[in-house]
């Protein structure tokens, strides 16, 4: 684990930020922009259309990382398709050590039978997306796929874990923006990037890195 990456997630209840300018000027440097993500979206969109041909899927996303990428890679599809929705809250710690994660918005609709894609933000650890593969897989669907846009496989615990469709691999550095977030912020940003040091430094707490993230 890098120091970037341990650095952030602060406690829950930390104060807002006190600066209200451009959030983008917090942004160190840009690893992915909007043109790069537009047009890895679309390649991933046509890639499922083909593997999906006469299918009518369910995309399936938790709130609220992969909200951004749900929406912009279903427009790219040339399918029927069904979005719904799943919340999570983590048990603290216990979530960076098992991936437990407790369901507080379940999906609207019966998966039984269908064919499902688990859309996702990031996979880092792994461990969100297989105890949600765990939980989805329970309910019988005629298939289950996952698709990420980003993948860190130098963090990843859940070594099984396979992923069928994948935007960039990235390096072991915190991001946000285009749906991640720190602390709730940046999440609207149309490029990913990595903050400024000085932005994480100012927040810094010590083992803040996974046990704090209480949403996805
Ligand atoms: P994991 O794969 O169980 O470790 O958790 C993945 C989740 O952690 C993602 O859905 C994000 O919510 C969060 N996450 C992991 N890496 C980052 C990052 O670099 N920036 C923001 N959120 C992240
Ligand atoms: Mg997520």
């Amino acid at each position: 684990m890098s120091e970037s990456f341990a650095a952030p997630r602060p406690s829950r209840g930390a104060p807002p930020f006190s600066t209200p300018g451009d959030p983008a000027s917090d942004i160190q440097e840009i690893l992915f922009s909007q043109e790069q993500i537009t047009r890895r979206v679309g390649e991933l969109g046509a890639a499922i259309t083909r593997d999906y041909a006469g299918r009518a899927p369910l995309f399936v996303s938790v709130l609220k990382g992969a909200v951004f990428f749900l929406t912009d890679l279903t427009r790219a599809l040339r399918l029927p398709v069904e979005i719904d929705f799943m919340a999570i809250t983590s048990y603290g710690r216990a979530r960076a050590q098992s991936g437990v994660v407790r369901l507080i918005k379940d999906l609207d609709v019966e998966i039984t039978g269908r064919n499902v894609v688990l859309v996702e933000d990031i996979i880092d650890t792994g461990l969100t997306a297989g105890y949600l593969l765990r939980l989805l897989q329970a309910r019988s669907p005629a298939s289950l796929r996952i698709c990420t846009l980003l993948d860190r496989p130098y963090r990843r615990i859940l070594e099984t874990l396979d992923i069928a469709y994948r935007g960039f691999e990235v390096p072991d550095r915190f991001l946000v923006g285009y749906g991640l977030d720190y602390r709730e912020r940046y999440r609207h940003l149309p490029f990913i990037g990595m903050l400024k040091n000085e932005v994480l430094a100012a927040e810094a707490q010590p083992d803040a890195a996974l046990a704090a993230d209480a949403d996805a």
